[in-house]
């Protein structure tokens, strides 16, 4: 499969209305974000340690906070905001987004025994994050309405972000294509339909985990999933 990355994006951007005006407002609350950047990277890393399944990629193998790896990961996350302030929507940004997701969604041999970051606590970061920048917004500019419409415009860019780092999550399971569903008069539609079809989907999806699972070298359940 071929996938355009830039124009999947450039289509989602059409879909969740991000304009050339949000790309402006983003730029231009560069520097309020930037001046904030280590209170914010700080608080998200403050929100996985609260959390057992999220906390323990962050532990040794002993179960103590491994600092040094906060320390990297907190410097990526500001990379990670800057690049979003200077996003522009060329090859490069989702090469950047795909690396990224990789890098949570198939562990490093050296991460191994942790597995995968479940791709729902990238979710729930991404809400974090809006929620955390809101905050910044309307607490550092002047005039409120200009801080509604510039936090609407990051909502839409993580949003785009969000599709492309779960892209390196998600198999697509391709469906082949099946007859026409017959007419009710037909006798068919009792709202039983094609059982055979859903157990195949499902026999897809699970064979796929598998064969993941098979890949990473654990067929074990992730711990804490
Ligand atoms: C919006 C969501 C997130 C963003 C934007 C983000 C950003 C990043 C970035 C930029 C890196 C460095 C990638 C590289 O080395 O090139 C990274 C690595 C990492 N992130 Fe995240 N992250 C997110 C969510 C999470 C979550 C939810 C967790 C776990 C609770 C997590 C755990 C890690 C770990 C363990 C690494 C190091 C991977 C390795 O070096 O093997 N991240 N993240």
């Amino acid at each position: 499969m071929i996938f355009d990355w830039p124009a999947r994006m450039r289509q989602m951007a059409d879909f969740v209305g991000f304009s050339d005006e949000d790309l402006a407002l983003v730029r231009a609350s560069g520097p309020i974000l930037l001046d904030r950047a280590e209170e914010l990277t700080t608080a998200v890393y403050d929100h996985f340690l609260q959390f057992p399944a999220t906390a323990r990629f962050f532990l040794t193998p002993e179960g103590e906070i491994d600092q040094s790896r906060l320390d990297r990961r907190k410097h990526s996350l500001a990379r990670w905001l800057r690049n979003s302030i200077d996003f522009q929507l060329d090859e490069q940004f989702p090469v950047f987004l795909l690396a990224m997701s990789v890098v949570h969604s198939n562990p490093s041999m050296e991460r191994g025994y942790l597995g995968s970051v479940p791709a729902r606590f990238m979710i729930g970061t991404m809400s974090f994050a809006q929620t955390a920048i809101a905050g910044v917004l309307s607490e550092d500019m002047d005039d409120p309405h200009l801080a509604l419409r510039t936090s609407a415009a990051w909502n839409k860019l993580l949003m785009l972000q969000l599709d492309v780092l779960l892209a390196g999550y998600v198999t697509e399971t391709p469906t082949p294509p099946t007859p026409l569903p017959v007419t009710e008069e037909e006798g068919a539609l009792d709202g039983d339909a094609d059982p055979q079809g859903m157990r195949r989907v499902l026999t897809n999806i699970l064979d796929e985990n598998h064969r993941n699972a098979s890949a990473n070298g654990s067929a074990q359940p992730h711990q804490g999933e």
